[in-house]
């Protein structure tokens, strides 16, 4: 007979404190949704922050070749394989004119990992690292896991939920290390050229690591063009991601831009920490770059519901919709409606099958009057969606 193993919560074994760290919200408004769905409700997802098509046939078929001609797929050098950071250093060249050499590239495990290596080699346990409210909720949830001090910098729609030089100044301390995204996961705004360079002088002139999380590059509208903090200075790390430009989020794979001096330690742990990056997804991902032009016609699908949400939001009673420029995401203050977004969101979700997520993942003390809509969502879907909304609201 099995023996008994006991009950959870029966143990008396210690539980390490790193992993008391917030659940991320949206994944439960996606279970909630999920469970709707098989119960047979139409659901729309206006949550989870993926592409909603899938990577070119060229890719698929490329990474289906690999396997039936049984091409050696074993780890990979830590780094990543040259073949794909040359081409991620030519898309450098040819999209931002800039000169980010491969052996300053390294491939990673979506461009999670990155940042979290980069955490470890850039920071000691207790460092304070900046980061802007609202933020992408693994920031603070992987610096505290990491061990390091989150020190928040508290914006609004004024500067489009984006710091500022000033803001930094106006910090009590100098922290050793500052977080932004541009565009931003949940307000999809831009820093441009002249304030993301006023920001790196900044922190080079005051001994500060700048990360810069630049995943939702390639993917901005009417004009905008998001610049890269990897041409401005030696010593920012930049993170980057195949997960949404290029629309392999399950592949997992990203890079980092590391500067020199952290090169070393930056290989070692990922050595340690993951061997390699898949090595199919490293080869998939360089016949992505021969299919741009689909990446970014997908771009232009998300602009034509970028502009329908921007134009029927309002008429609904949404007001301060964030200016988003960039990925695919608007962040409304839903304050008019409501004081209670984790509440709004469960009753849209339940009484109309929308799925929205409220703004408590991205900022704990004020999201409970903020919202987030994901458009990379099909067109006819976001028009249904406004729809059941404008229904549900009267
Ligand atoms: C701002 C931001 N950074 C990083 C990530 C992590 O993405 P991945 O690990 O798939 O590259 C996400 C995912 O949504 C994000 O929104």
């Amino acid at each position: 007979m099995a023996q008994a193993i006991g009950r959870l919560g029966e143990s008396r074994m210690k539980l390490s404190n790193r992993g008391r760290i917030s659940p991320f919200h949206v994944m439960e408004v996606l279970r909630e949704a999920n469970a709707l769905a098989e119960s047979g409700e139409d659901i729309i997802h206006l949550s989870v922050g993926q592409p909603w098509v899938e990577v070119p046939e060229k890719v698929r078929q490329h990474a289906a070749k690999l396997l039936t001609d049984g091409a050696t797929l074993g780890y990979t050098d830590a780094k990543g394989i040259m073949p794909l950071r040359r081409k991620i250093s030519q898309f450098y060249k040819d999209r931002e004119g800039i000169d980010v050499p491969p052996e300053r590239i390294i491939v990673t495990v979506g461009s999670s990992a990155a940042f979290y290596i980069t955490l470890l080699s850039a920071f000691d346990v207790g460092d304070k690292v900046a980061i802007a409210i609202p933020y992408y909720p693994a920031y603070p949830n992987m610096l505290e896991a990491a061990g390091l001090v989150p020190v928040y910098i508290r914006t609004d729609a004024s500067t489009h939920y984006q710091p500022t030089v000033e803001m930094l100044e106006a910090l009590p301390e100098k922290p050793a290390g500052l977080v932004i995204a541009s565009p931003s996961n949940p307000a999809g705004t831009v820093i441009d050229k002249a304030e993301l360079e006023r920001i790196v002088r900044y922190c080079d002139a005051n001994g500060i690591r700048l990360i810069s999380d630049e995943i939702y590059h390639g993917i901005t509208y009417g004009g905008v063009k998001a610049a890269s903090a990897a041409g401005m200075s030696p010593n920012a790390v930049v993170v980057n991601s195949f997960s949404k430009y290029f629309l392999m989020p399950g592949w997992r794979l990203g890079w980092a831009v590391v500067p020199e001096e952290l090169q070393r330690s930056y290989e070692s742990l990922l050595q340690n920490f993951f061997i390699s990056p898949p090595a199919i997804s490293q080869h998939a991902a360089v016949a992505v770059f021969d299919c741009l032009d689909e990446l970014d016609s997908v771009v232009g699908g998300y602009a034509r519901n970028r502009e329908i949400l921007l134009e029927e939001l309002p008429k609904l009673g949404f007001r301060g919709l964030s200016p988003a420029h960039g990925a695919f995401y608007i962040y409304a203050d839903v304050g008019n409606f409501t004081n209670d977004s984790d509440r709004f969101c469960k009753d849209i979700l339940q009484q109309t099958g929308v799925s929205i997520v409220p703004g408590q993942d991205f900022d704990r003390e004020e999201g409970h009057h903020f919202i987030r809509f994901t458009f990379a969502a099909r067109e006819a879907h976001v028009r249904e969606s406004l729809q059941r909304l404008k229904n549900w609201l009267k």
